[in-house]
């Protein structure tokens, strides 16, 4: 899989439902900050699950710092 750019928010993260790097972002800025979740929310990782090391990085890289 192609790497992601997390800073690019119109990178798709997750090919197979199209979930952009902004999009998750935005979830993990609502609180919604862990994998099933974001799953649950945008379809990724309900595939093929090849995206799941990316969300799990973008988690680790843009942590839910906003009380
Ligand atoms: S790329 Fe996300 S489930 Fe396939």
């Amino acid at each position: 899989m192609d790497d992601f750019h997390p800073d690019d928010d119109k990178d798709i993260i997750c090919g197979c439902s199209g979930t952009t790097v902004g999009h998750v972002k935005k979830l993990i800025d609502k609180g919604v900050a862990d994998l099933e979740r974001i799953s649950r929310a945008t379809g990724a990782c309900s595939g093929c699950g090849g995206c799941e090391p990316e969300i799990l990085a973008l988690l680790a890289e843009y942590p839910p710092s906003h009380p």
